[in-house]
């Protein structure tokens, strides 16, 4: 374990800005961790994981920890579920794609979300019907002002559509070590209702969908639309959809008779705030090095060398659009740093 200095994070966010960590450390062990966040000469320490869900507008002075704890058991089995540990160092898709060897139902409408385990819980990832607080026991976290290990059930997590208490009053407290989740082992419950993975499955003929098909559906979907951040830098859906109340959404249903809409709950509705970005005229359009993704106008996008700031301005810029057509604040969803 060495802590490096005045490193690029470049490669280590999906949108490839090019800010710098002043000290840049990656821990591959609990005691690694430990050690790293006692020490006294870095007050101030900054978690890493896949860096997709972040918009890094500054250099760092923090010592920025990138996480590598590796490591997936099965703790459990039970009739038709069992319980799986997995470290927060591993990657996302990886741990579907092991998921899916080992015939393990759950997870397969989450495939192709980049970023490591450990900060799934911190938004509750989420796609195609599916939230990853559906199939949540609990995470292990490290407290970093007293070191102490503790358990976050799911309860205690407090979890929303793309919120926690990792977003709220746990934020930037706790490290994430390792994420506990119960999987079908076999009567998988699919999904298939979402979007277009019903098209998708029929188009390839196929009727009777394991969970390994309805994976690749969502790989194809997903890859249809949103853009590859290793060929162009993103950060996956930049704003969240914003919910409005049944008052609200009638008036502006009114005034905008073709906006779509989702129930999600008696009085709350659900806007595709790529509707709202597209209709303000932002897809595919571009602005030096930022941009508007062609295929989905809730993403941006960092033509090669777009700075956090201008990003962040783009973004700003985008928010003040759509409130001024549709009354509507949109908030970040992705964690701009
Ligand atoms: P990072 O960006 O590294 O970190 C995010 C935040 O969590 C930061 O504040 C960081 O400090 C903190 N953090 C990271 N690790 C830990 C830890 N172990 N303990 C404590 N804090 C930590 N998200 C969805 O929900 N659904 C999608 O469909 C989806 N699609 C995407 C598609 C693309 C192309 C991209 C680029 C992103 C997409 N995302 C999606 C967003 C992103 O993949 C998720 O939010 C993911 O969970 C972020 O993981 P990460 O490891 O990259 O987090
Ligand atoms: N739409 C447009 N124009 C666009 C994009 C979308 O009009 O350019 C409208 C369409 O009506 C479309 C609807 O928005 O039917 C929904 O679009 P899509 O299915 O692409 O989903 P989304 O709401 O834009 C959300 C998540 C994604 C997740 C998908 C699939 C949020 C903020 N985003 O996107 O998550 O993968 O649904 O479940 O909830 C992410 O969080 O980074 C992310 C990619």
């Amino acid at each position: 374990m060495t802590i490096q200095k005045n490193i690029s994070l470049k490669q280590y966010n999906t949108f490839g800005v090019d800010a710098k960590a002043k000290n840049f450390v990656v821990i591959t062990s609990i005691e690694e961790l430990r050690e790293v966040l006692d020490l006294k000469a870095y007050p101030d320490k900054f978690i890493l994981g896949g860096g997709s869900n972040m918009l890094l507008t500054k250099d760092l002075d923090a010592l920025v920890i990138l996480i590598g704890l590796k490591g997936i058991e099965i703790v459990r089995e039970e009739d038709s579920h069992v319980v799986i540990n997995v470290m927060a160092g591993e990657n996302w898709h990886e741990l579907v794609l092991w998921t899916l060897d080992h015939n393990l139902g759950g997870l397969e409408n989450l495939s192709l979300i980049p970023g490591s385990v450990g900060s799934a819980p911190i938004q509750n990832i989420g796609a195609y019907g599916v939230e990853l607080k559906d199939y949540f026991i609990s995470c292990e976290v490290m407290e970093i002002a007293t070191l102490h290990t503790t358990t976050f059930t799911r309860r205690a997590c407090k979890f929303g559509y793309r919120d926690s208490i990792f977003k709220n009053e746990a934020k930037g407290k706790f490290v994430i070590t390792s994420v506990q989740l119960r999987l079908s082992s076999k009567n998988h419950d699919l999904h298939t209702s979402y979007g277009t993975i019903k098209d998708e499955l029929m188009r390839k003929g196929i009727k009777h969908p394991t969970i390994k098909d309805i994976s690749n559906a969502v790989i194809g979907i997903r890859q249809s639309k949103l853009p590859d951040p290793n060929i162009l830098g993103n950060s996956g859906s930049f704003f969240k959809n914003p919910v409005v109340d049944e008052v609200t959404y009638n008036d502006l249903q009114k005034k905008h008779p073709s906006i779509p809409s989702y129930k999600v709950s008696e009085n709350a509705i659900k806007i595709p705030a790529g509707w709202l970005i597209e209709s303000c005229g932002y897809k595919g359009k571009r602005f030096g090095n930022a941009g508007v993704h062609k295929n989905q106008a809730l993403v941006l996008v960092n033509y090669g060398s777009a700075t956090g700031k201008e990003l962040l301005a783009l973004a700003t810029q985008i928010q003040e659009s759509v409130l001024k057509a549709f009354g509507i604040q949109i908030e970040a969803e992705v964690n701009i740093i």
